[in-house]
């Protein structure tokens, strides 16, 4: 049977590990995956996760199953993580996931139990894996307008025009912060717009949440999702603790499903199902970690202190950036940098010239000019710079 297997094109995003690993080239730079890296190059274990991993193994004395749900400790800590008291826990049905993409996955599947002819709106562009998983899953998809390719910044212009179009019923694939891949987000009052938007249209908003706190703040980038929640009857969100705990392989991840109260009995029992179809019970260890910090004063304290550290070095890469490339081409067209967001910026290379910082640079990043903020340190910002004024300035 396996003859009849077609070839499988490889993912374009986990590609380039390969291929920067294969590089023999001694200050090669990798700004491909989203993974953060340190001043040293080094994706380290936080401190928080080491105390809470030291303590979880002095501890527990089992590792029998847990819920096929994932344990309603983790659900109620993760919802106060993302939604802070704005919506109610008896209107909330969750399941835990292998990471941020275990939770679009089931968010899809659960889509199409209840909805099969839903149309899942995307933006253009978006995560890859977004539209691959919608595709595989055989829903029908359509595209909003989102990013502006001359100014690097959002077309929310463009977006309204298109989520206009909507149907009652339709599932709309909102980023909650950070967007992947561009770095260019709505302001607090363009999404307020949206979310009005969404609730006249009758509109099931899909957030996938992966990148709270790599922003502006954990509170801040779960805004936008608060508001959402708040404002529409039906909310899904997926969401990751891959890049704020930094536990990329343990696989943690979450699917909260906002409805009425009357309902959540029976949301549940399809999650848990689904869960059940899929894989059984949910990788516990990730997850286990995060509700130890979370719900432990101490670690919390220790784990926001340090995931701010990440964040204002990304924000301190950004400016560097912007600013090295402000005098290189003395010019603003790449002031764009410092007003992005998250891990990501687009900075609309063509592939071309994508293709050229890597072979003559030794620079990776995506074919869609894409580049990991948090690869960067102080010492290749400036390489960054100058290969982008000699390239693609
Ligand atoms: C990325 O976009 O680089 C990350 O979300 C990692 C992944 O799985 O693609």
């Amino acid at each position: 049977m396996f003859e009849a297997l077609k070839p499988q094109a490889q993912d374009k995003i986990l590609a380039l590990i390969q291929m920067f690993r294969d590089d023999p080239r001694d200050g090669k730079i990798d700004l491909g995956v989203g993974v953060y890296k340190d001043a040293t190059g080094l994706t380290p274990v936080m401190r928080a996760v080491k105390a809470a991993e030291k303590k979880l193994w002095e501890e527990e004395k089992t590792k029998t199953y847990t819920g096929l749900a994932g344990e309603p400790a983790f659900h109620a800590a993760m919802i106060d993580l993302i939604l802070d008291g704005t919506v109610p826990h008896d209107r909330v049905a969750a399941v835990a996931t292998p990471g941020g993409t275990g939770a679009v996955r089931q968010a899809l599947e659960l889509i199409r139990l209840a909805s099969p002819h839903a149309t899942v709106w995307i933006s253009d562009p978006t995560w890859p894996n977004h539209p691959s998983i919608i595709r595989y899953l055989g829903m029908p998809m359509a595209e909003y307008r989102y990013f502006d390719a001359a100014t690097r910044g959002l077309d929310f212009d463009g977006m309204m025009a298109d989520l206009a179009k909507v149907k009652a019923g339709d599932v709309v694939l909102l980023h909650g912060c950070c967007h992947n891949p561009t770095g260019a987000n709505p302001t607090p009052d363009q999404w307020a717009r949206i979310a009005d938007l969404l609730a006249e249209k009758g509109a099931v908003p899909l957030v996938d949440l992966a990148y709270q706190g790599f922003g502006d703040g954990l509170d801040e980038d779960a805004a936008a999702t608060r508001l959402i929640a708040k404002r529409l009857p039906e909310v899904l969100i997926a969401a990751s603790c891959s890049k704020n705990f930094g536990i990329y392989r343990e696989r943690t991840g979450i699917l909260l499903a906002v409805g009425d109260a009357a309902g959540k009995a029976t949301v549940q029992a399809n999650l848990a199902f689904l869960n059940r179809q899929n894989y059984s019970f949910p990788p516990d260890h990730g997850a286990r970690l995060v509700t130890m910090i979370l719900t432990d004063p101490s670690l919390r304290t220790m784990w926001k202190e340090e995931l701010e550290e990440v964040r204002l070095n990304m924000l301190g890469l950004r400016r560097q950036l912007a600013e090295e490339l402000r005098r290189l081409t003395n010019s603003d067209r790449f002031d764009f940098i410092a007003n992005h967001r998250g891990m990501f910026s687009r900075i609309g290379a063509t592939p071309e010239e994508v293709e050229r910082l890597r072979v003559e640079r030794g620079i990776y990043m995506v074919g869609d000019s894409r580049l990991n903020i948090a690869g960067l340190n102080a010492e290749t910002v400036p390489l960054l710079a100058r290969a982008i004024a000699d390239i693609v300035a």
